[in-house]
């Protein structure tokens, strides 16, 4: 039995990318736009957004929230992954970037199925939770105690741990929670990394491993992503 898991060279990657990626035109498109911007580093790969629209539709989700939005790489992944009745509400603070992502929803034909939230992510999850009557930008879309099917969080590091009680009382029984960067390029593994951000992530992986109300997996892809599902 071995727990090793394959180490990536560049030629593997390479590998991967031209036998299993298959981007259409306009998300090559806001991946070229966006690698002019100083946070390109920030965008998730195509590999990785793949990897999301498949759990999107394996996981049949029909209400998706975004946090952390950015240009919008990965809202085209999942928006183009739910059926046309279904909606994605992303979060975000910067209007610049999602610009960006705006002008994309509009190109590829998605924008039917996408809401954004601008400000504080934390604040809009707690709004959500605490609506009677939706706030006018929720109305139109049942977002709301578990009743979201899978939310993806790639916003601020720092706040991570705080996200999460808010994010298991939106999901649904059987939703799906996907958290980006559990690995942060390595740092958690590493106790000479006592950045705010290494700490937060370290806490959340920690505290959702002695979390018995979920199904966990730690999936070394990309800057490591962890699917867990809320029982
Ligand atoms: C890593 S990027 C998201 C990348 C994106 N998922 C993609 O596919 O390109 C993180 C984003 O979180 C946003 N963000 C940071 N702090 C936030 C907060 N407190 N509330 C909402 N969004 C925040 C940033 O503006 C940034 O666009």
């Amino acid at each position: 039995m071995s727990r090793k898991n394959i180490r990536l060279t560049e030629k593997l990657e390479e590998y991967i990318f031209r036998n299993s990626v298959r981007e259409s035109p306009a998300f090559r498109k806001l991946r070229d736009e966006t690698g002019t911007l100083a946070q390109a580093n920030m965008q998730i790969s195509p590999e990785e957004g793949q990897f999301l629209g498949l759990l999107a539709k394996l996981s049949g989700a029909k209400r998706i929230l975004e946090i952390g939005t950015f240009t919008g790489y990965s809202s085209l992944c999942f928006a183009s992954a739910l059926p046309d009745d279904g909606v994605l509400l992303c979060c975000d603070i910067s209007e610049t970037w999602t610009d960006i992502a705006r002008k994309y929803w509009k190109e590829t034909g998605l924008e039917h199925k996408i809401r954004l939230r601008l400000g504080s992510a934390l604040e809009t999850l707690q709004i959500l939770l605490d609506s009677d009557s939706f706030p006018d930008w929720a109305s139109g879309f049942a977002f709301g105690r578990s009743s979201i099917d899978l939310v993806f969080l790639d916003a601020d590091k720092e706040n991570y741990p705080h996200y999460y009680p808010l994010i298991l009382e939106l999901l649904k029984p059987g939703g799906l929670l996907i958290v980006d960067n559990v690995l942060w390029d390595g740092s958690v593994a590493d106790v000479s990394h006592q950045e705010p951000s290494t700490i937060a992530i370290r806490k959340l992986n920690e505290t959702i491993f002695r979390d018995n109300s979920v199904d966990i997996s730690m999936v070394p892809i990309a800057d490591g992503i962890s699917l867990i599902r809320k029982l």
